[in-house]
């Protein structure tokens, strides 16, 4: 690439030269054959906008109420694991960045920085935690207390995850974290993922979900959930209609239409294509957000023309993060104020 990067496609570019080889892989990677990676992409393409015209577009305000706080814009930052591996500041930098453009920013359990660190950088910045399970319940409580005691205002339970994806290129790898960095929420070499351990002749961090996160997860551990905190509780990782209705019948405040950034079960549909049917099946009982695959402006207005209260980004943040970019340009940047009052259809092709 010559010149300034105006896309996210630029920056990922970008990254690509600058990480070493196994980080670049683990961010990037999909699960299996990475067809639903490539389709959570290219789906967006397959719809097309009805922009209409002399609407008086002079004064256009993108900001979006999330769980009772105010966002200037509908485009969030998504849970991605090991930040600290892109940039030293990590995800306290995405902290600082979110909180300078107004968003807000989902944590991941698998952070490199611990959930106060995050919260001490952005005081006054909107934050969300992202949850995963653990076999060991209490450290799973210990979680949500501290990102209660932080100020985090939301939780995200990421529900599908019982084990981790087959990524290839994690294999080839034999991905773990480098020597520096651990994930710093856990005291125990064990859970905090210590690269000085041996994973053996596979992805570390496959090794490490199945030892410690709960593979029998099910809709009473929800309950669970919901019964030991006061948070909007969100469900990561839903795709059809029929878990959507579940999700409200255990009470859920929102639902994250994920396939995870494709990184899971591959073959699934791209999010995009399903956000609709869920949508119809919560009837505006509770927020729908979505991530997977959003890469422009349109991309956002697509997700929000079909139902999502706001969009999560995942691998743009880790490229700019990456190129020591502060903002989320190339979302946010290319949002075209220009189309309003949108009609969206999906094309024949
Ligand atoms: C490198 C990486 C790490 C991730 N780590 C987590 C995680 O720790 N917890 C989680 O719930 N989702 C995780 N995700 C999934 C993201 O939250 C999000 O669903 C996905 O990245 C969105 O797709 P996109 O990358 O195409 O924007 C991760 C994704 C990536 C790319």
């Amino acid at each position: 690439m010559t010149g300034k990067p105006v896309s996210v496609s630029d920056y990922e570019q970008e990254a690509k030269r600058k990480l070493p080889k196994a980080v670049f892989d683990y961010y990037f990677s999909g699960a299996d054959e990475q067809e639903t990676l490539a389709d959570n992409v290219a789906a967006f393409s397959r719809w097309r906008l009805y922009p209409r015209v002399l609407r008086d577009v002079s004064q256009v305000d993108m900001s979006v109420s999330v769980f009772g706080q105010q966002l200037s814009m509908p485009v969030c930052v998504a849970a991605t694991a090991m930040q600290r591996m892109a940039h030293p500041d990590g995800e306290v930098a995405t902290m600082r960045a979110c909180s300078s453009a107004g968003t807000g920013m989902m944590l991941s359990s698998w952070a490199t920085s611990t959930i106060e660190e995050v919260a001490e950088a952005a005081p006054g910045g909107v934050r969300w935690m992202q949850l995963y399970i653990y076999k060991d319940r209490a450290l799973t409580l210990s979680l949500v207390r501290r990102a209660e005691r932080s100020g985090y205002t939301a939780i995200f339970v990421t529900v599908d995850t019982p084990y981790l994806g087959r990524r290839r290129n994690d294999v080839r790898n034999r991905f773990k974290l480098p020597s520096h960095l651990r994930m710093a929420n856990f005291d125990s070499p064990d859970l905090a993922f210590s690269p000085k351990k041996g994973y053996g002749d596979d992805s570390g961090l496959a090794v490490y979900v199945a030892q410690a996160i709960d593979p029998t997860l099910q809709w009473e551990h929800i309950a669970w959930l919901k019964s030991i905190t006061s948070l909007p509780v969100v469900l990561k990782g839903v795709l059809t209609a029929e878990d959507a209705k579940l999700a409200l019948k255990y009470g859920i405040d929102g639902i994250l239409v994920s396939n995870h950034g494709a990184r899971q079960l591959d073959s699934v549909p791209a999010t995009i294509d399903v956000l609709p049917e869920v949508v119809e099946a919560v009837g505006g009982q509770v927020d729908v957000f979505l991530d997977g695959g959003v890469r422009r402006g349109t991309d956002v207005l697509k997700a929000l023309a079909l139902g999502a209260k706001a969009v999560f980004l995942g691998r743009p943040v880790l490229w700019g993060l990456a190129c020591g970019v502060r903002e989320l340009e190339g979302a946010s940047g290319a949002m075209d104020k220009r189309v309003q009052n949108l009609k969206i259809k999906l094309t024949d092709d």
